[in-house]
């Protein structure tokens, strides 16, 4: 004080010095502004922002077309609700060509149900090598978005990657009761929600990921077209109830491979309005295996065509491959082939099953979705209850269907089934033929030869229920 106020000059001076550092400054922020070609597009008008601190970008981007989600606000402390900075993320990647969402390695994301929509500019990644983990408490979900956690929709060309994990913590969700009760919680929520879900989409692609502990699905795409899953991991405990690895519903041009799927339902699930789904090299186990349907419940017309699963192994399932459809539906499902594939210790390895049913009884009904054109070759390995067992329609039986290189023997050798029955192979109103080696040898007088009479009510139905998934 007594130095300024004895020179003047000398105040002068500090003052002039204090303005210069302040100038320097505001230059550098403008420099690192200029380095961003991304336009921001709520520009913070200069008057909100004290004078002299630099105006925050709201599209940070660590370099180009990279949008950390850290940039965005996000904590990554495993607790904070991380939600708004992934979706501000999405958002500026999705507005440019190539834009990539980074979720960074070593720290956990809480995310809430959200919806990441499109379209996009083009070829989107969100590259996740961190962990996004659901919220822990049911109650923290809001009521209105519990059908799924991740929802990518209308996107196009989009690759979710990289080596983290998507962690739903469905615990709480699988026995909801046990919760009810134990939290004394008075409020049930109507529906689980789906971990990560791509609706009415093209061309996605999800490769490398973790994705666990779904409250319902881990995976699934509805009115899609254009899917391919490379090397992910699917797990949930064995018996976590209606947990289905990879849904697929009104979805084509599908390539699922190298995957390790093991869940407390199926593995994959093929759904009405699918076509065109290529399955392979994915090991499955424990859960129910692989499955199309079930299919034609409460009347309705299902279609499902041209699926090869092959060079899979399964293990510790329900079912190996099965159809599965309910009395009274109707449509078409064909042109499918299951082949090279290694079960062990698989309740029922082949099963075709129109007499679906989740209640102990339902009506019978004479009208069934038609099922033709299945081949099995070369599968192989061990069940621990019947190694086929093919139940057709009584009114519209299953044609062509081929049974080729089939050799399962019993886990426990034969002494370890119950009964004879269930050493051997069952088919009922099933047609097609059959190729060795067949072991059981029962595989091979199982189904009816196809060059018999009686087919008309077939043809009659197989054409009529074709026009059915024509359009
Ligand atoms: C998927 O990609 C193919 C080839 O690039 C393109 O022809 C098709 O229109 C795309 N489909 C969708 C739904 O984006
Ligand atoms: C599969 O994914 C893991 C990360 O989960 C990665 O380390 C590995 O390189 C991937 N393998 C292939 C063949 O891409
Ligand atoms: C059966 O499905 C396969 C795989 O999608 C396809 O390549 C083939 O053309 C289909 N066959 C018929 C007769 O439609
Ligand atoms: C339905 O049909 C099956 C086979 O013909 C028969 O065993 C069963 O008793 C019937 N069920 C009912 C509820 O009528």
């Amino acid at each position: 004080m007594k130095i300024i106020k004895s020179s003047p000059l000398l105040a002068m001076l500090l003052g002039l010095i204090i303005i210069a550092a302040a100038i320097s400054t505001i230059s550098v922020e403008g420099r690192k502004h200029h380095v961003k070609r991304i336009k921001p597009k709520h520009r913070r008008h200069s008057k909100d922002t004290p004078a002299g601190s630099p105006a925050p970008a709201p599209y940070p981007s660590t370099h180009d077309g990279v949008f950390n989600i850290l940039a965005f606000g996000a904590k990554g402390d495993g607790v904070s609700d991380d939600s708004k900075a992934l979706v501000g993320a999405w958002k500026a990647a999705c507005k440019v060509a190539g834009g990539k969402v980074e979720i960074p390695a070593g720290k956990e994301f809480m995310v809430k149900a959200v919806t990441l929509q499109g379209p996009c500019n083009e070829n989107t990644v969100v590259q996740i090598e961190g962990t996004l983990v659901a919220p822990a408490k049911i109650g923290s979900w809001s009521k209105s978005s519990l059908f799924q956690w991740l929802n990518f929709k209308w996107v196009s060309h989009v690759t979710i990657q990289g080596s983290g994990t998507l962690d739903a913590r469905g615990s709480n969700w699988w026995n909801l009761d046990n919760y009810q009760t134990q939290k004394r919680n008075k409020y049930i929520p109507p529906m689980k929600p789906t971990a990560l879900r791509f609706y009415s989409s093209g061309n996605v692609t999800v490769r490398d990921i973790s994705i666990m502990n779904s409250p319902l699905c881990h995976l699934k795409f509805d009115d899609s077209d254009g899917v391919k899953v490379n090397n992910i991991t699917i797990s949930s405990p064995e018996n976590s109830p209606n947990t289905d690895g990879i849904h697929l519903q009104n979805t084509r041009n599908v390539e699922i491979q190298h995957s390790n799927i093991a869940c407390g339902d199926d593995c994959v699930s093929i759904q009405t309005g699918s076509s065109n789904v290529h399955i392979h090299h994915i090991s499955c186990g424990p859960g129910h295996g692989i499955s199309i349907g079930s299919l034609g419940k409460d009347k309705t017309v299902a279609c499902v065509s041209d699926i090869i699963v092959e060079d899979i192994s399964i293990q510790n399932t329900l079912a190996g491959v099965r159809i599965k459809t309910w009395q009274g539906g109707l449509g078409v499902v064909k042109n499918l082939t299951f082949s090279n594939i290694q079960v062990t210790d698989v309740q029922v390895p082949i099963v075709i099953d129109q007499y679906y049913c989740d209640k102990s009884k339902c009506k019978n009904q004479t009208s069934a979705v038609s099922i033709s054109d299945v081949k099995y070759n070369n599968i192989v390995g061990s069940f621990t209850a019947q190694p086929v067992r093919i139940a057709c329609s009584n009114n519209v039986p299953c044609m062509n269907v081929d049974l080729m290189d089939i050799r399962l023997r019993p886990s426990g050798g034969i002494r370890g089934l119950q009964t004879h029955q269930q050493q051997h192979a069952l088919c009922w109103n099933s047609y097609g033929k059959t190729q060795g080696p067949l072991v059981p040898s029962s595989i091979g007088y199982c189904l009816k030869k196809s060059n018999i009479d009686g087919y008309y009510p077939k043809r009659f139905i197989a054409s009529s229920q074709e026009k059915l998934c024509s359009s």
